[in-house]
């Protein structure tokens, strides 16, 4: 499966016991803490990890003391120990380097290692993700103990791939402004300049007598008596992604040559999080690996508002985004890292997911493309700050709530097998996400209301409803395998990004884009030429005005290509004045009163939609919808609402999934003769499905 994945492929560990090299093992594992567990559990454990069906797990990730408890003194007998009980029970292993913990001797010995966050403080030893990417002192010990670890295991027949690091960046301060860093930046900014003058051209630092005579002047962007330069801000987001992938990278080196057999990747977590770019992160990766914990991330976006519970629409639509976002990263199956089990949390916790919602969450991965699930976590800790982050296991070892169910839903994945969770995803549609705008709009929304990861979620959630499936793309990428390409907010754009979407739409693709669409190029200096910038002939406008909102609500009328009731306009107007493009929606009051706010325009074979206006989510989707229609997208399956159809695909199969987010029981009419893989059943017509409930169909 891994190497029809296009994987590299595990070693003998993976072949069955007989020595037959195939068929490999699927990933259906568990997150496991043999270093916080009585040496005299682990047999228990590995039999009950067995019994329950898991074929590997994930350890060591966080147990630096322990396997170097002085510096430069290695003890991995203990983890050599717990590798062969798990594989006394034929429970492969996926090891993760420590780096993400440094144990406190190093601390005392080296403090000059710690991150120092946005506010210009250093943070302290004492938690975890406390450490500065670029810094030499934790970059040497870091991959001391990872190549320590690797020429310790790489024969180990047990072990199948690394997981380097953890959630790269996740922390109280996902950027780090320390000493180091600003070297750091310094030379990368050299590298990308050439010269001085370059750069203080490009940044235009002869604003506010910025003007650097000697590349060690460059600052990072720490409070200052004003906002910083925008394009130094720009910089230096990319600066860190740069730090933190190279930071990754060493330690990857090391692995590759020590450990050719092995897999290797990380984990994070996705969108609509914000962290670095991921894509620069994973690329040299294997596959991609995620974390996924939708029950919390419900919890936190409700104690983050502070008001009502956030609705499971939005929860399960921002979930599939980030599942869609990681299986494009690559363009190939992707392995959930660490799955929610459970109640989850440190000081609150998220309550225990309703019945059904364990196995729901798990297909969903598998749904937009997961090849593999690993469940956070076996046991439930005892001590430590994530005592409240539940495992299958309870704290006294009894078992959780959710065991029954997840072992249910594993014995489930391995019956459907690797030709199921190793099959394509298609899709018609592309969603693009571009980090530079996220962080352009970041440095400067124009509105406080205006966030591109909010904005992305909506355009999401929009597109999903036409139940067709999504690409998550980067804005240099290929085109020319979609019908319709949406771009929400578009705020920086370079000329070779314009020339894709202009090619994309002369041979016929539909472009959907909005407000402030090219307002920036690439260095994150104004256009100079009316907006959108490059765009302008493509999408047949001229933008007047672009205006935030901050009360006086604007209405957009609908012209009869789009009829239907007027739509809201939120936080965002841009006042359009149409070229060549036929007018769609105008705005009703206020100042723009009459001007025009929506315009679709034919170039070359194509069509170019701009939508000038901060539209209402009903609105939204409508328009949305309409232009997927026109471009030729077909929806999978009429579904319900709550409920999500995803298809998968392999040469000559297609499996349906459906998958029912809510408490209600609902119908889906379906075409033709379907065989039900989890159940047997054969379905003409319609199947049911139950509260929280799923269905894996195939064409019988
Ligand atoms: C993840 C992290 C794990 C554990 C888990 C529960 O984000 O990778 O180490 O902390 O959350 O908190």
């Amino acid at each position: 499966m891994l190497a029809a994945a296009g994987i590299r492929r595990p070693n003998r560990a993976l072949a069955n016991p007989n020595g037959d090299p195939s068929p490999s093992p699927l990933l259906l594992g568990v997150d496991y803490y043999p270093d916080q567990t009585p040496e005299a559990l682990w047999d228990e454990d590995a039999r009950m990890m067995a019994e329950f069906g898991f074929t590997n797990v994930r350890i060591a990730e966080f147990a630096w003391a322990l396997m170097e408890p002085v510096e430069g003194k290695f003890d991995f007998s203990w983890l050599g120990r717990a590798v062969q009980t798990l594989h006394k029970y034929n429970i492969a292993v996926i090891l993760g380097t420590p780096s993400a913990a440094p144990p406190p001797w190093l601390t005392a010995k080296y403090p000059e290692i710690v991150e120092v966050n946005a506010q210009g403080a250093p943070l302290h030893p004492g938690g975890r993700r406390f450490t500065c990417p670029t810094n030499k002192t934790y970059r040497r010990l870091s991959l001391a103990i990872a190549g320590q670890m690797a020429r310790t295991f790489a024969d180990a027949p047990e072990v199948i791939g690394w997981q380097i690091d953890n959630e790269l960046t996740l922390s109280s301060s996902p950027r780090c402004y320390c000493n180091y860093c600003q070297a750091g930046f310094q030379e990368w900014l050299r590298s990308k300049y050439g010269s001085l003058d370059n750069l203080n051209r490009t940044w235009g630092t002869v604003f506010w007598s910025q003007t650097y005579t000697d590349f060690s002047q460059v600052p990072v962007p720490l409070p200052s008596g004003g906002d910083p330069n925008p394009s130094l801000a720009l910089d230096y987001n990319r600066y860190q992604s740069y730090a933190n992938t190279s930071y990754l990278e060493e330690q990857l080196a090391v692995l590759r040559k020590t450990c050719p057999r092995h897999f290797v990747t990380t984990n994070n977590v996705g969108l609509p999080l914000d962290l670095i770019d991921l894509r620069s992160l994973y690329e040299k990766l294997d596959f991609v690996a995620f974390d996924n914990y939708p029950g919390f991330f419900e919890m936190l976006l409700h104690e983050q508002s502070k008001s009502s519970p956030v609705s499971w629409d939005y929860i399960y639509t921002a979930t599939a985004l980030g599942h869609d976002f990681a299986r494009s990263l690559h363009g190939k199956p992707f392995m959930i890292m660490e799955q929610q089990s459970g109640k989850a949390g440190q000081r609150t916790f998220s309550p225990q997911p309703n019945k059904g919602q364990l196995r729901l969450w798990t297909y969903q991965t598998i749904a937009h493309g997961a090849m593999g699930v690993n469940y956070f976590r076996w046991d439930t800790a005892t001590f430590g700050a994530e005592e409240y982050w539940h495992g299958i296991l309870n704290h006294d070892r009894s078992k959780s709530p959710g065991f029954d169910e997840i072992k249910q839903t594993v014995k489930e994945l391995k019956a459907l097998g690797a030709e199921v969770l190793n099959a394509s995803y298609p899709a018609e549609t592309a969603l693009v996400f571009d980090y530079d705008s996220d962080w352009a709009l970041q440095i400067q929304p124009g509105h406080s209301g205006l966030s591109y990861t909010s904005q992305i979620t909506s355009w999401y959630g929009a597109i999903a409803s036409i139940r067709s499936g999504i690409d998550v793309i980067a804005p240099g990428a290929d085109l020319a395998s979609y019908k319709i390409v949406f771009a929400p907010v578009v705020y920086v754009l370079s000329e070779a990004q314009a020339a894709k979407v202009r090619s994309f739409v002369q041979s016929g693709g539909v472009f959907i884009s909005n407000f402030r669409l090219g307002a920036k190029n690439e260095f994150s200096q104004m256009a100079r030429t009316p907006l959108p910038g490059p765009l302008r002939d493509v999408m047949g406008v001229t933008i007047e005005d672009y205006v935030p909102i901050d009360s006086a609500k604007q209405s957009v009328k609908f012209s009869s290509a789009l009829a239907g009731a007027d739509g809201e306009c939120g936080i965002w107007a841009d006042v359009l004045q149409p070229t060549t493009a036929e007018v769609l929606g105008s705005y009703t009051s206020g100042a723009h009163a009459g001007r025009v706010a929506i315009t679709v325009n034919s170039f070359g074979k194509g069509r170019a939609v701009y939508i000038g206006a901060d539209l209402d989510p009903a609105s939204l989707t409508r328009v949305l919808r309409s232009f997927s229609v026109l471009a030729g997208v077909k929806p999978l399956l009429d579904v319900p609402s709550g409920v999500e159809v995803t298809v998968r695909r392999s040469d000559r199969k297609q499996w349906i999934f459906l998958l029912n987010h809510t408490e209600a029981a609902q119908t889906v009419n379906i075409p033709g003769p379907h065989t039900d893989l989890l159940t047997g059943e054969s379905r003409t017509g319609s199947v049911s499905l139950g509260a929280y409930g799923v269905r894996v169909l195939q064409a019988s």
